[in-house]
């Protein structure tokens, strides 16, 4: 009789685990949003998005927020703020959704992609430093799934270099780095609030930085030239040359946002909880690990978590049949998961339009698009849900021959 149950075994769990209901909704925000409606101070920075500017960027220890659409605007504004223009080039890391190649691509630059670590999944620093030429302009560090990029090792490089660093926080809401907000390290950091991150309006996103020029900077270029404080149709001259546009986001989904912001600090606490609980299920099973939280990263902010099924017990056998095992357990580990940006589908950058550092990036080809599969946040705000997956990987795990076995009869 097999073990697993995907060969007939008895599955491990008896009914689906349990998730937090996503996005949070409550009657308490919703009759506050009935009371913004009535008011009808719905844009054009109205109060509610100035307190919401103000919150975020303090739980992040940075002096300005600066809201806007969503979090690819917030990117390309950050990118266009520092400078960056036709033909400089901007280093991003390979693993990282496309918005943080294609913001480079907007401006007519050109991104320049170098690999990741293997433990942690973010930009390799000393890849980084030797992509550097005298046209990197900018560095956009990724903290991806649930771990913050080096930021020790990035930013003083970046310095010695003279380069400004825009921190690609859009998976890392609530993330601390060496005792202070991730986000508030970089020149600029920014981060987004669609429908599936951490807190979510729908769509959204903010930068926040410490340095007011940029701040201000940041403000006109999102609000068609207008300096903050100034009524429609009114204020100072949008300096000449600067290319501006209409990247506002509304009241509304600043009340949303602010709502969610209050539970953020607990729910970062239960998703460390719930990674510690998954990384020592695993402990001790051999060729499965899980993606290293960042450095001196406390607490680390998660969206996801990641295991990585990369050592030799597991050649052979494809990450989705991994899944399918796990499923048939009764929780699958198939989501959040990206791979190397130029290798999805919607990347239709041509090749004199980006560079590769090194021409390839074998270890985000190999670990984050063949031997990487993670779980949702809202998957580790039980405790008892963390439990049951870590034991589902672990079972899996555990039973390497007869997942070959499985994986030789699927191909016959
Ligand atoms: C790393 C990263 N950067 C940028 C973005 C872009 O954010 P948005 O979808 O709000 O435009 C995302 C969103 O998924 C992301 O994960």
């Amino acid at each position: 009789m097999a073990n697993l149950a995907v060969l007939g075994g008895e599955s491990l769990l008896k009914e689906p685990v349990k998730s937090l209901a996503w996005p949070i909704r409550t009657e308490e925000t919703a009759e506050k949003l009935k009371q913004l409606y009535m008011s009808g101070e719905w844009s054009f920075n109205s109060p509610m998005e100035q307190r919401f500017e103000q919150e975020f960027a303090a739980s992040h220890n940075a002096k300005y927020g600066i809201f806007m659409a969503n979090g690819t605007v917030t990117l390309e504004c950050a990118l266009q703020a520092l400078g960056v223009k036709a033909g400089d080039e901007v280093i991003i890391p390979a693993l990282t959704w496309m918005a943080t190649a294609m913001v480079v691509h907007y401006l007519s630059a050109i991104p320049v992609i170098v690999d990741v670590e293997p433990t942690t999944l973010c930009m390799d620093p000393a890849k980084m430093e030797a992509a550097i030429t005298p046209k990197t302009k900018a560095i956009i560090p990724v903290h991806i799934y649930g771990s913050t990029a080096d930021l020790g090792k990035i930013l003083s490089i970046a310095e010695k270099h003279g380069i400004p660093v825009l921190e690609d926080c859009a998976q890392m809401q609530g993330g601390s780095w060496n005792g202070k907000g991730v986000g508030s390290w970089g020149a600029v950091g920014s981060f987004s609030f669609q429908q599936s991150k951490v807190t979510a309006s729908g769509e959204g996103g903010i930068c926040i930085t410490n340095d007011s020029e940029l701040a201000e900077k940041l403000f006109l270029i999102k609000h068609i030239g207008y300096v903050r404080g100034a009524k429609q149709g009114q204020g100072a001259k949008t300096p000449q040359g600067l290319v501006c546009h209409n990247y506002r986001a509304t009241a509304f989904q600043a009340l949303l946002l602010s709502e969610q912001l209050k539970s953020l600090p607990e729910r970062i606490q239960r998703y460390g909880e719930s990674a510690r609980i998954m990384t020592e299920a695993i402990a001790g099973v051999p060729g499965v690990r899980v993606q290293a939280s960042g450095r001196l990263a406390d607490p680390q902010g998660y969206y996801s978590f990641h295991f990585i099924f990369d050592g030799r017990e597991f050649d052979g056998i494809d990450r989705w049949t991994i899944n399918e095992a796990c499923l048939a357990e009764g929780a699958g580990i198939g989501n959040g998961t990206h791979g190397s940006v130029y290798r999805h589908n919607l990347f239709n950058l041509s090749p004199d339009q980006y560079r590769i550092f090194e021409g390839s990036c074998p270890v985000s080809d190999k670990i984050s698009c063949e031997r990487a599969l993670g779980i949702e946040h809202q998957r580790m705000y039980y405790r008892e849900t963390a439990e049951q997956i870590g034991a589902v990987v672990r079972k899996v795990a555990s039973n390497v021959d007869e997942l070959r076995q499985y994986a030789e009869s699927k191909n016959k």
